[in-house]
């Protein structure tokens, strides 16, 4: 007898819904999930390799449940880096950012409430929300993929929902929201509700402008959530973290699981931030990359979005997929996010990079024959 989901006593909402799914094919250049593409410097798979061993020896007893020494060197990169200082007590720390905004939406949403996004942004703000029984509101964009403050204040006015979304610079369209955008969605938040105000930094370290973190300032229900899978180079880690005023450090500690970083990823990222000046400096390679990408799918007729990330959304298309599955057929794995017409590419190396221009150079002379 063959058992499918639908078949199991799931719950409700769950039924028929697919599961996060990038695809993880086994292709010569892969471009699709915006990871860093350069591995970690020697001296540091060392160091962590160092810093492991000495965690193991103590892996009969549970992690530091608070994880004070990380949440401290986090906050000294927040505070070296971010235009604003912050302490230990400003900081948490979980396994991605994923969890982190998991740990937000079990505390400031659930059933009965409500999280807002504009969209299209990343996919998994909403699939969380589904997941901890949040309802889910697709707030606009614009055409240009910009936010457009007055039907965003409109739609947080007329929803009033718990937690409001911000992601900047924007997954997938690369596009940053400017700081006065977010001011007004949270002075629209404070209004209506007042609601939490989740600002996804995932990608500042690539931005041309300044992180928001200095808005945490005076601003009680505005977080700011960060990781170490992009800038990092760090995305098998799994490690994510916060900053905002202490009292939401407190309230997500009602959620958390107990020791929920492992004492081996504790010892990994204590490792990584022994590291952070080299690490960035592969973000300023990336960064290079990032605007020749931009530049040279100009040049060869493709419209692009500004981008302040590491990854570029390209187009348009009449059918996106068919234009992925061609750029696939040449051995690059780019991403079709499911926005009409556009696809998204991650910066890699040089080689990857100029492989996919190759792609999409030929597709273009395909598409125009
Ligand atoms: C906007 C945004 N936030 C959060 C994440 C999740 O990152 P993490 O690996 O820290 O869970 C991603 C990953 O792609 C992202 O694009």
């Amino acid at each position: 007898m063959s058992i499918a989901i639908d078949d199991l006593p799931v719950r409700e909402e769950l039924r028929g819904k697919s599961p996060y799914g990038a695809p993880q094919l086994d292709v010569p250049v892969r471009l699709n999930t915006n990871e860093n593409p350069y591995p970690l410097p020697e001296p540091l798979v060392e160091r962590i390799a160092e810093r492991v061993r000495e965690a193991a020896r103590g892996l009969n007893r549970y992690p530091d449940r608070d994880a004070v020494e990380l949440r401290t060197k986090l906050a000294e990169y927040l505070t070296r880096t971010g235009g604003h200082p912050v302490g230990v007590e400003n900081v948490w720390a979980a396994n991605g950012s994923n969890e982190v905004i998991q740990q937000l939406l079990q505390t400031f949403g659930g059933p009965g409430r409500t999280a807002i996004g504009f969209e299209p942004s990343y996919s998994m703000h909403s699939l969380i929300a589904r997941g901890t029984g949040t309802g889910w509101i697709s707030g606009p964009r614009r055409d240009d993929f910009g936010i457009d403050i007055e039907a965003a204040v409109r739609a947080i006015a007329e929803h009033r929902p718990d937690v409001v979304f911000v992601t900047t610079p924007n997954n997938p369209t690369g596009n940053t929201v400017p700081r006065e955008t977010v001011l007004a969605l949270y002075e629209a938040a404070q209004a209506a509700k007042p609601s939490m105000v989740v600002v996804d930094e995932a990608y500042v370290e690539f931005s041309h402008g300044d992180s928001l973190l200095p808005l945490i300032e005076g601003r009680p229900h505005l977080v700011i959530s960060r990781t170490m899978s992009k800038a990092f180079g760090a995305a098998g880690l799994r490690l994510g973290y916060l900053a905002a005023h202490p009292a939401v450090v407190d309230a997500v500690q009602l959620v958390r699981l107990p020791y929920h970083l492992s004492a081996v990823t504790q010892a990994t990222a204590l490792a990584a931030l022994e590291h952070t000046d080299t690490l960035l400096g592969y973000v300023e390679q990336l960064k290079a990359e990032r605007d020749r990408l931009v530049a040279e799918l100009r040049a060869i007729g493709y419209e692009v979005t500004e981008s302040d990330a590491n990854f570029v959304q390209f187009g348009r298309f009449p059918d996106a997929h068919e234009a992925w599955r061609k750029i696939l057929e040449r051995g690059v794995l780019v991403r079709d996010n499911g926005v009409p017409g556009w696809l998204r590419v991650t910066a890699g190396t040089p080689e990857e990079n100029d492989a996919f221009l190759d792609a999409v150079r030929e597709l273009k002379k395909e598409q125009s024959r």
